[in-house]
């Protein structure tokens, strides 16, 4: 498999789920470090302040990545450490993001930073996060800094990390803090993201020209259990709800009429501000970033839909394909196939926008039993998963879709969330008592797949 010209291989991370020093160097707490310190039981055993400490270990993990041979990785800003208050610019972070960055590149490694992966200041959430409106001016001003102060050496940038997940987890499922079940404040804080990822397209564009932004969007095709016809109308309504209700508005700067004419249907639709649709029609990414993991199906649901809903399984409900092949570590489907769907579906439903598969990977529980004599965690399921997934990218590639990059999550094991340490990802494996970084087999694979790239 031969891929383009400088095609990025890569890795992505987040600051939040790598940084470490959550509560020192001047940042202040994160909606994370809030809900650890109020319910340490919610969580695995770990929280936000224990994580791979590339706050003080960046450099080591920079030459990890350069002797793998790759040449791109992202991450995000942490906002609660560059403004604690959102308003004042904390002077240490600006350096510590200065450095880091200025070491990415001076390694041959092109950094793409993202503004918000999941990581809402406390400050902000106790004002009611994304429900209040005025997140949007906080979200445009702080998007104005980074510009300002790392726009000369950043070149690419993104809005937001899967942005259906912290409305989703925050008001439907509960995995996300205040985890309460609400689907108008889900639409309300939905809205308000997609207005703060124009906003800040807007703001950033106006500091700077030289600069590429786009958004990295969760996307998965959304496949109908049966070929019949109420299953089928489950899944276009899931893909309206789960797919193009931030793709449309982020991509094409609009919002899908049948997705307006389901929200009313179900008097979920709310009011907005005519000039703040112009901001958003006017203010959309350049590229897009696509996390994949595993795909959705679904089927509908046996009971007729509520007025107004209340729940997503008033409208389509999880279906269980009999073929499905599982992650038996994460109990995750694998099915590399939908690479090419969505390959395809940007190509012709998205003018082909340039975008780069930004997460992809293999999540696996308990993984230190995979590790051999010398201490070498042979991850052979990891190389099969990447192989199967370029495979089929590959594919869509030489059918025309305009896909200029592969980033695995994640580099080193990385904290995640509510599960902290239990599902690892890394090409690297952690130690978490002393923080000693051993690579996988599958960075030994990675790093000879790259090197017979320019053969
Ligand atoms: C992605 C997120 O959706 O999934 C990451 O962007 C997350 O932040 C990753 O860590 C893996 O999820 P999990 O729950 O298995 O750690």
């Amino acid at each position: 498999m031969r891929f383009p010209e400088n095609f990025w291989w890569g890795t992505a991370a987040s600051a939040p789920q790598t940084e470490g020093e959550s509560s020192s160097h001047g940042k202040s707490q994160s909606t994370w470090d809030r809900w650890f310190e109020l319910e340490p039981e919610k969580f695995s055993g770990v929280g936000p302040e224990t994580t791979s400490n590339v706050y003080n270990c960046y450099k080591e993990d920079i030459q990890l990545m350069k002797d793998m041979h790759l040449n791109s990785y992202r991450t995000s800003i942490s906002w609660t450490r560059l403004m604690p208050d959102g308003i004042t610019v904390n002077e240490e972070a600006v350096q510590f993001y200065r450095d880091y960055f200025k070491t990415l590149i001076e390694h041959g490694i092109e950094p793409t930073i993202n503004l918000f992966h999941f990581d809402m200041p406390w400050w902000m959430m106790e004002k009611g996060g994304w429900t209040n409106p005025q997140i949007t001016t906080y979200f445009e001003e702080y998007a104005r800094q980074c510009i300002l102060h790392f726009g000369d050496l950043v070149k690419h940038w993104v809005t937001f990390n899967e942005p259906l997940v912290h409305v989703e987890c925050s008001y439907i499922s509960g995995h996300h803090y205040p985890a309460i079940h609400d689907l108008r404040k889900a639409v309300v804080s939905g809205y308000h993201t997609i207005l703060a990822h124009a906003k800040a397209i807007r703001a950033m564009k106006g500091v700077r020209n030289d600069i590429k932004v786009g958004t990295v969007l969760n996307l998965t095709p959304v496949y109908s259990g049966s070929n019949q016809e109420k299953d089928v109308i489950a899944s276009q309504k899931a893909h309206l709800l789960i797919v193009r209700s931030f793709l449309d508005p982020m991509v094409k700067g609009i919002f899908p009429q049948e997705l307006i004419d389901l929200l009313k249907t179900h008097e979920l639709l709310i009011e907005t501000d005519v000039a703040d649709l112009d901001i958003i029609k006017t203010n959309t990414a350049e590229f897009l970033g696509v996390n994949y993991y595993q795909p959705m199906r679904v089927q509908a649901p046996q009971k007729t839909a509520r007025v107004p809903m209340q729940t997503l399984d008033d409208l389509f409900v999880p279906f269980v394909w009999e073929n499905r092949r599982m992650n038996p570590y994460r109990g995750w489907e694998i099915f590399p196939e939908a690479l090419y769907d969505i390959a395809m579906m940007l190509k012709h439903d998205y003018q082909n926008i340039p975008w780069y598969v930004s997460e992809n990977g293999m999540g696996v529980a308990d993984e230190a039993r995979f590790k051999d004599d010398a201490g070498m965690i042979q991850d052979d399921y990891r190389i099969e998963f990447i192989q199967e997934h370029l495979e089929v990218l590959h594919r869509g590639i030489q059918e025309g879709s305009n896909c200029f990059g592969y980033h695995l999550w994640t580099f080193v094991d990385c904290w995640s969330w509510l599960n902290g340490y239990t599902n690892r990802y890394g090409f690297i494996s952690l130690d978490l008592d002393t923080q000693k970084r051993t690579p996988k087999k599958s960075s030994v694979w990675f790093k000879s797949f790259i090197e017979n790239q320019s053969k």
